[in-house]
């Protein structure tokens, strides 16, 4: 993979403007733009048209969590959009992850990559013991990410000190996608686990989440391309 292949750039904002503006400048320095909840409740299937409009992957990051049924169907509902990646909670259980799998196989060749989310990394070993999980924050994240694996997910959104642990168990052609990522010349905001790009990616993420580090840029596109210089490019 080319390292501008990796970088997959967070546009969170309500604003299509602001969405598409940003893609335009980094077609070509990113490997695609990850949509969340904010942007989709702002701006819905139009809004993930007008970005791939510019000519980018995108990744849909709804974090499905539902009945099976209903989650095949939201996965099949994204099909048209011709999505790259799309994502839903690992503790949804075998049924639904298999489901989600079947629904984006019904796109063939074009069909998206189905990450997985573990645990929120806003949740600590107390805050799970409150949802009646006694072990550690960590060995939930390894179990939910071999229940996904073994229902036929492609990979997981994980942070980046889980990267070693799930790359060893979970072999080399489960994706990693890693957020939480700070080039070594930005301020690290308001995550607080941080990496560098090149930190990421030498232990095994295959692509990496990048929001404000080049969305907040004076030059988005110039801060796009020096972390590419720094995964390689
Ligand atoms: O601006 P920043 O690079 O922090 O953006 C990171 C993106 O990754 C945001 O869209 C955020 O929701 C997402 N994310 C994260 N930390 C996680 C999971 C997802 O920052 N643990």
């Amino acid at each position: 993979m080319v390292p501008t292949d990796r970088i997959f750039v967070a546009l969170d904002t309500t604003e299509t403007a602001r969405a598409v503006g940003l893609a335009r400048d980094l077609v070509g320095k990113v490997g695609g733009a990850k949509v969340g909840k904010e942007y989709f409740t702002a701006n819905g299937p139009d809004g993930v048209r007008a970005v791939a409009s510019v000519g980018m992957p995108v990744f849909i990051d709804l974090k499905w969590h539902d009945i099976p049924n209903t989650v095949a169907g939201a996965v099949r509902a994204s099909l048209p959009l011709k999505p790259a990646f799309v994502n839903v909670h690992a503790s949804g259980g075998a049924a639904m992850l298999q489901a989600a799998v079947a629904a984006a196989a019904e796109a063939g060749e074009q069909r998206p990559l189905v990450l997985a989310v573990t645990v929120l990394t806003s949740l600590d070993d107390e805050d799970l013991r409150a949802t009646g999980i006694n072990g550690s924050a960590s060995d939930q994240v390894l179990r939910l990410a071999k229940l996904a694996q073994d229902n036929g997910i492609d990979g997981v959104v994980c942070s980046a000190r889980e990267i070693d642990v799930l790359r060893e168990a979970c072999g080399p052609q489960f994706r990693l996608m890693v957020p939480g990522i700070r080039p070594a010349w930005t301020l690290s905001a308001d995550q607080k686990r941080v990496m560098t790009p090149a930190e990421a990616v030498e232990r095994g993420a295959d692509y990496l989440v990048i929001g404000r580090p080049i969305t907040g840029a004076d030059d988005p596109a110039v801060a796009a391309g020096r972390i590419a210089e720094e995964l390689g490019a």
